[in-house]
C-alpha cells in the first residue's frame, strides 16, 4: 500500500457514507491521507473522494467479524506511516420492538458496534500511545445518554461506547493520546433506512447535515475534548437535559421518537 510521505494519516472506518465519508473528507482538505474502512461502499467512496483532490485508499473489511477486525488492524500496522487519526465510526442500528427483530441482527450488532471499537482499540492503540501521539474519536451517540426503546440494543451499545471513550481517555491522559467521544444527534445519512426505521418520528423529523457533524467532530477532536454533542441546539439542550431527568421519563421522550407508527 502506497503512503504519501510527509502527510499525517486518518484512518475511518464506516467512512465509505454519512458522517464518516464527510469527516473523510474535512481530513482530506485539512492534509491528512485518509484511509476508509467499510463492509461495501469503500470503493465508490473513495473514488469520490479522490475526485476532489483527497489522498485515499479504500480498504474494505466486514468489521462485524473477528478476522475483518484482525486483518484491518494487520493492514495498517505493516504500513510505515503512524496513526494520527483514528475513528471508529462503523455502526448499524436495529429498529423495533426488541421482541420482535432478528437476535442475528442484534448480535451482528453488537459485534460491529462494540466489537469492531474495541478489536481496533486492541490492536491499534499501543503503537500510538508507544509513539505518544494521536487522536481518537470514537462515534457514540446522543442516545447514549437515555434508554431507547425501539432501537435498545443499538442506544445500549452506544451507551457501551461512551462509557469506554471515557474510560480509556483517563487511562491514557498522560501518553499524548487523547480519547474523544462524539454524541451526534439525528443526522441525515443512510442509517435510519439500514436500521428500517423508516417509519418513526425521528426518521421523518428534520435532521442535522453530517457535513456540519464531520466538521465539528474534527474541531472538538484536534482540540482534545472530552466528548461533543454535534449538531442543532436541540441536541444540546437534550444531553443537558437527559442529566436530571428521570430514566422512565427519558425512555417514554425517547420512544415517541423511536417508536414504529404502525405499533401505536
Ligand atoms: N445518523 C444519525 O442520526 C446518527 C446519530 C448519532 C450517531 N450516529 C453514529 O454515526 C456513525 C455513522 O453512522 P451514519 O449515520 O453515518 O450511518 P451510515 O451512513 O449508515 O454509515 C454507516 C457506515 O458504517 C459502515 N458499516 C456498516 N456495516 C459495516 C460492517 N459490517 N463492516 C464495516 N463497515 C460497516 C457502512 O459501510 P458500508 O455501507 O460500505 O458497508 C458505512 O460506512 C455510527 O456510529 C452511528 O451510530 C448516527
Amino acid at each position: 500500500m502506497n503512503t504519501e510521505a510527509g502527510r499525517k494519516f486518518a484512518v475511518i472506518t464506516g467512512g465509505s457514507s454519512g458522517i464518516g465519508y464527510e469527516f473523510a473528507k474535512v481530513c482530506a482538505e485539512e492534509g491528512f491521507e485518509v484511509l476508509i474502512v467499510a463492509d461495501y461502499g469503500t470503493d465508490a467512496a473513495a473514488e469520490q473522494l479522490r475526485a476532489d483532490g483527497a489522498a485515499v485508499t479504500a480498504l474494505p473489511a466486514d468489521l462485524s467479524t473477528f478476522e475483518g477486525n484482525e486483518g484491518v488492524a494487520a493492514t495498517i500496522l505493516q504500513r510505515s506511516q503512524p496513526v494520527d487519526i483514528l475513528a471508529l465510526n462503523a455502526a448499524v442500528g436495529v429498529g423495533g420492538a426488541f421482541l420482535e427483530t432478528d437476535l442475528e441482527r442484534d448480535l451482528a450488532l453488537i459485534q460491529l458496534n462494540i466489537g469492531s471499537v474495541i478489536h481496533l482499540s486492541k490492536r491499534l492503540l499501543p503503537a500510538m500511545v508507544t509513539r505518544g501521539e494521536g487522536r481518537v474519536m470514537i462515534t457514540s451517540s446522543i442516545a447514549a445518554t437515555m434508554p431507547g426503546p425501539y432501537y435498545a440494543t443499538y442506544a445500549a451499545s452506544k451507551a457501551y461506547l461512551l462509557s469506554f471513550a471515557e474510560a480509556i481517555r483517563y487511562e491514557l491522559k498522560d501518553t499524548g493520546v487523547s480519547v474523544t467521544a462524539l454524541l451526534p444527534g439525528p443526522t441525515d445519512t443512510e442509517f435510519f433506512d439500514r436500521a428500517r426505521m423508516q417509519d418513526t418520528p425521528v426518521a421523518e423529523a428534520r435532521k442535522d447535515d453530517p457535513a456540519e457533524v464531520a466538521r465539528d467532530a474534527f474541531q472538538a477532536l484536534m482540540a482534545g475534548d472530552d466528548k461533543v454533542v454535534v449538531g442543532s441546539v436541540k441536541n444540546l439542550l437534550q444531553a443537558a437535559a437527559a442529566r436530571l431527568a428521570p430514566e422512565q421519563f427519558k425512555a417514554a421522550r425517547h420512544a415517541a421518537q423511536t417508536k414504529p407508527k404502525d405499533q401505536e
